[in-house]
């Protein structure tokens, strides 16, 4: 597939997605929406790949979704198309996906990076649900994965005054997991993305699908089904050379079996 909106590499075992529609600041759009889960698919069902990491700009990781293709919807258009909810299709992918955000992350754009599994910020990153301010609200997931991360007072705050949040903040209050300096950001979340790729994948994907699962279910569901999953992992060959390895005092060679 040819991609217009998004530049699609891979880094040894890492696929890497780069928003690439500069003149909009990465704004998205049904294009981009395709493109990306086409290519994150595509890396999901290639063999060769552990895992993904999705990226912008230095000035933006997405400004938010198309303010110009919205704008002229009605309500009909809006519900008949279910409008964006294609972006769910990306967090069904099993391959951990690491969201990679310097600059704005506005609106569907911080909601793109919470779809991720986990987001590495350039210590010049700006998230915010500015949706308010347009006279809407968020429609991507803002209002719920945004309270999963951060709790509802700052949810609330960010969701109805529509302020941006920086870097520092946004460490503090659990949205990201590391802040490291803008220049380094794309290099960061490759050398993390390649980390995972190294270690065993169906061990890689059952972790990822048991963090999920912690925000579907109850505690006690949720503790039942990772010991169900940690157990099952006893049957791959995986288990006994990351044990062997451990005891043998080398490093193991993990064949995904
Ligand atoms: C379409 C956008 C855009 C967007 C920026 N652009 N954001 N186009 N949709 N979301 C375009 C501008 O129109 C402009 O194009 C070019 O990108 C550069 O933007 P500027 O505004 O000139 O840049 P700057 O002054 O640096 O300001 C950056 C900014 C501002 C603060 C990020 O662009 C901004 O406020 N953008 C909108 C942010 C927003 O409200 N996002 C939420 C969208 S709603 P031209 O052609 O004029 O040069 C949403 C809903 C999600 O995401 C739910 C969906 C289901």
């Amino acid at each position: 597939m040819t991609y217009e909106t998004i530049l699609v590499e891979t880094r040894g075992k890492v696929g890497l997605i780069t928003l690439n529609r500069p003149k909009a600041l990465n704004a998205l759009n049904s294009q981009v929406l395709a493109e990306v889960v086409a290519a994150a698919s595509a890396f999901n069902a290639d063999p060769a790949i552990g895992a993904m990491v999705l990226t912008g700009s230095e000035k933006a990781f997405a400004a938010g979704a198309d303010i110009k293709e919205m704008q002229a919807l009605s309500f009909a258009d809006a519900y008949s198309q279910d409008f964006f909810v294609g972006w769910e299709e990306l967090t069904r992918t099993r391959k951990p996906i690491i969201a990679a955000v310097a600059g704005y992350a506005l609106g569907g754009g911080c909601e793109l990076a919470m779809m991720c599994d986990f987001i590495i910020a350039g210590d010049n990153a700006k998230f915010g649900q500015p949706e308010i301010t347009l006279g809407v609200m968020p429609g991507m997931g803002g209002s719920q994965r945004l309270t999963r991360f951060v709790g509802k007072s700052k949810a609330m705050d960010m969701c109805l005054t529509g302020r941006m949040m920086d870097a520092a903040e946004a460490e503090r209050s659990g949205l990201v997991s590391r802040v490291v300096p803008v220049a380094e950001l794309t290099e960061e979340a490759l050398k993390a993305a390649a980390k995972i790729a190294e270690f065993s994948l169906p061990s890689v994907m059952m972790t990822k699908e048991a963090v999920n699962r912690a925000y579907e279910t109850t505690l006690a569901e949720g503790l039942r089904f990772e010991r169900r999953l940690f157990h099952s992992l006893f049957a791959l060959d995986d288990q006994k050379e990351g044990m062997a390895a451990f005891v043998e005092k080398r490093k193991p060679n993990f064949t995904n079996r």
